[in-house]
């Protein structure tokens, strides 16, 4: 059974261990399904142009159905041995159907056949990690619906800086997220436009193929315009690795903040016990595995996309062997941002924000500061002067360990004349949030906003035939 497709050439056996290294089927097996998909329609084109005959096609469909329905059932089990995906499904077949089997490949060579076989398994893969990439920004969109009026500190340089909401927070997140299903549905589209079925090893072949019914029959807009482009191309497993090495990029931003965010430090939220783990020693721990492996594994996303670009910089026309390399990492990328997807949400869906101790923050961190110079501009100051002004004020706040709020209109006006009453409602930390009324700012009109934006646009985007 575990004999080479191309033994006819040599008078001597492969190096076990030369076997051993040139084997992929440990990790192409998961491509079977595509397989057979792939020498289903082939074989079906075939019949049609008249080069193999009708009861031939009937026998390797027949012979194909078994194999599926076999390994679907587990009555089929892939042979370690064999040297790839391709190699096992042809050669089961032939042991199940004969000479027909035998015909699968006339005019197809594994060259075109595996460059079809992961466009096709990416498609699938790109489908699901669109779906969960849904399931997160929706859930995003909930926690900020809720805490679209949590006012918390919003920072720079990790500094305190100005006024914004939770939910302000969160829709950040949301909107990278969208841009990152943008991203996976455009390279979807561009690696589902041509097919290469019919590229045969590399310059067509001289069989009448119709590679315009396959690629259609097969869910692709056209074939490929060029065999050896057809063959050599990877350019849609390293855009997709890109787009989901971006995808993981903010999943690790989110989680650091998470991690910052649950500390004892801030305590803005509180993830739920199933979501963290304990210590062996310290019984009070309670710690954020989850995002923690997430900053952790997207290191390895990002690894799997240089090994793409670095494996194909220098390989000459057409196919090389260097390209087998390609699945692993494509394969792990998609694996790693699925199982990150799949645990964050439920703990993103879990976790209870503690607006209290946010807002408790954002009072401690002089973040109504640009209001208060504001205020004075409004009232005629010019702005620079009002600037300083409040400098001042902060400095000798800081020093009383008093908040801008904490101070009497008398030590206001010592400041300056032109304070008021009306200071404390401008300064005023819901005020000074809901004042920012620019669009996409942080006020709870703004976030629900934000929230059905996102939502619609997720409507408008979905069931699209790409996905
Ligand atoms: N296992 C091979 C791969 O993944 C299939 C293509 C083999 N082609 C060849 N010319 N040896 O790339």
């Amino acid at each position: 059974m575990a004999e080479q497709l191309w033994k006819g050439r040599f008078s001597k056996a492969v190096d076990s261990r030369v076997n051993d290294f040139n084997s992929s089927i440990r990790f192409d097996a998961r491509m079977i399904e595509q397989d057979i998909q792939g020498s289903i329609v082939h074989s079906e084109m075939l019949g049609r142009q008249g080069i193999i005959s009708a009861q031939d096609v009937e026998q390797i469909h027949a012979g194909l159905a078994s194999i599926l329905k076999d390994l679907r059932s587990g009555a089929l089990e892939i042979d370690p041995a064999a040297e790839d995906v391709h190699t096992f499904v042809e050669q089961t077949l032939t042991a199940r159907v004969g000479d027909a089997g035998k015909r699968l490949h006339t005019g197809r060579s594994r060259n075109d056949q595996v460059a079809l076989d992961i466009r096709l398994y990416l498609r699938q893969a790109s489908a699901g990690l669109q779906q969960q990439l849904r399931e997160l920004i929706e859930t995003l969109c909930c926690q900020a619906e809720q805490g679209a009026g949590y006012v918390m500190p919003g920072y720079t340089h990790l500094q305190r800086a100005q006024p914004v909401t939770f939910g302000h927070q969160l829709m950040a997140y949301a909107w990278m997220l969208l841009r990152d299903l943008g991203r996976l549905r455009d390279a979807t589209a561009r690696m589902d436009a041509e097919c290469p079925l019919g590229s045969g090893a590399l310059a067509g072949t001289t069989y009448p193929l119709d590679r315009f019914y396959t690629a259609a029959e097969l869910g692709f807009d056209a074939p490929c315009g060029n065999s050896i482009d057809g063959v050599s191309d990877r350019d849609f497993c390293i855009e997709l690795t890109g787009a989901m090495a971006t995808c993981m990029m903010h999943l690790s931003r989110l989680s650091e903040e998470i991690i910052l965010w649950c500390s004892w430090e801030f305590k803005f939220i509180e993830l739920d016990d199933a979501f963290t783990t304990g210590s062996s020693i310290m019984p009070q721990k309670k710690n954020p595995d989850v995002t923690e492996l997430i900053r952790g594994k997207t290191g390895r996303v990002y690894g799997d996309l240089n090994t793409l670009l670095v494996m194909m910089k220098g390989i000459p026309l057409a196919y090389d062997k260097d390209m087998q390399e390609d699945k692993e990492a494509v394969f792990d990328a998609v694996d790693t941002l699925s199982l990150c997807l799949k645990t964050i949400t439920p703990m993103l869906a879990t976790m209870t924000p503690l607006p209290d101790n946010m807002r408790r923050a954002a009072a401690k961190g002089f973040i109504n500061a640009t209001d208060c110079a504001d205020y004075l501009t409004k009232k005629g100051m010019p702005f620079r002067d009002a600037y300083k002004c409040t400098g001042t004020m902060v400095g000798a706040c800081i020093d009383a360990g008093k908040t801008l709020e904490e101070l009497t209109l008398e030590e206001f006006r010592s400041y300056s004349p032109l304070f008021d009453e009306d200071i404390y409602e401008a300064i005023d930390l819901t005020r000074c949030c809901e004042g920012r009324t620019s669009y996409g700012g942080p006020t709870k009109a703004s976030v629900l906003r934000q929230v059905a934006d996102v939502r619609q646009k997720l409507k408008e985007t979905g069931g699209h035939s790409h996905e």
